[in-house]
């Protein structure tokens, strides 16, 4: 039996309201990516059984919306969040506005080009984490405003946003199909990550978006403990 030689506590970082957020973005992403790249392409159509209509298009595209409200709903909780959830929700937290952060972002970058063996020990998301969840939220906003324009463009007051930012309605089209593979390389890239950072360090980083909580080196949680973190 192999034991680490090291002493661990459990820290408690995310809130039922994020890990609500992760799991609605996370299941509502995966219906829009598959959902979405059938209205784009579909494979298969039922036209040529109209004997036993199914209507696939129609069913798919409704699912498409549905998961977009929630979607939508996840992206108002996550905003709420960046301004009002604890202290590794907000954005202040895991962007890179001061020098501290900055120098984590270095360091978590050398941990992951693998040049070097360091773990960048951190109680909420590491920088790095938060410079690509930022891109990634405002890619949903993009989706957001396109797919609305897209889905009602009768509708003057989404008409006139849609046309100032995207012009005709084609192109947003255009706009929300290329953006529909951020998320796709986001997806993969992020499976990959979790995955392989539980490899590295016994963060317990993927039971984490269960249970809300992270396992750090005694000494890390030290350092903190006399700020905020409630540690068990
Ligand atoms: C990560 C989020 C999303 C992804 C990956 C995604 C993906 C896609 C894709 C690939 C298409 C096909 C585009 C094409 O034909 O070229 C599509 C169409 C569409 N999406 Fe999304 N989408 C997302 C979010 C949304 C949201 C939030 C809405 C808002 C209501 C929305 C509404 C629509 C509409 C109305 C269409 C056109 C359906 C049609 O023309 O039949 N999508 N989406």
């Amino acid at each position: 039996m192999k034991v680490e030689p090291r002493l661990y506590k459990r820290v408690f970082v995310w809130s039922w309201a994020l890990r609500l957020f992760h799991w609605t973005f996370a299941f509502s992403i995966a219906a829009l990516i598959l959902t979405g790249l059938y209205i784009h392409n579909p494979p298969i159509t039922t036209t040529w059984a109209e004997f036993r209509p199914s209507f696939l298009m129609a069913t798919l595209r409704y699912y498409h919306f549905v998961a977009a409200y929630f979607f939508i709903a996840a992206i108002i909780l996550r905003t709420y969040l960046l301004f009002f959830g604890n202290k590794y929700e907000r954005a202040k937290d895991f962007l890179p506005v001061n020098r501290e952060n900055l120098r984590s972002l270095w360091r978590t970058l050398k941990f992951y080009l693998y040049l070097t063996d360091e773990h960048e020990w951190r109680e909420g998301h590491t920088v790095l984490a938060g410079v690509i969840y930022t891109i990634i939220f405002f890619s949903a906003l993009i989706m957001i405003f396109t797919g609305l324009y897209l889905l009602y463009p009768e509708v003057s007051i989404i008409k006139k946003i849609g046309s100032f930012f995207f012009g005709t309605v084609q192109m947003a089209r255009f706009i929300h199909y290329l953006f529909n593979w951020i998320f796709i390389v986001f997806v993969l890239v992020h499976l990959y990550i979790v995955i392989w950072n539980d490899f590295k360090a016994p963060e317990a980083i993927i039971s984490g978006a269960f249970s809300g909580s992270k396992f750090l080196p005694a000494e890390v949680v030290e350092k903190e403990v006399n700020k905020e973190a409630p540690y068990i």
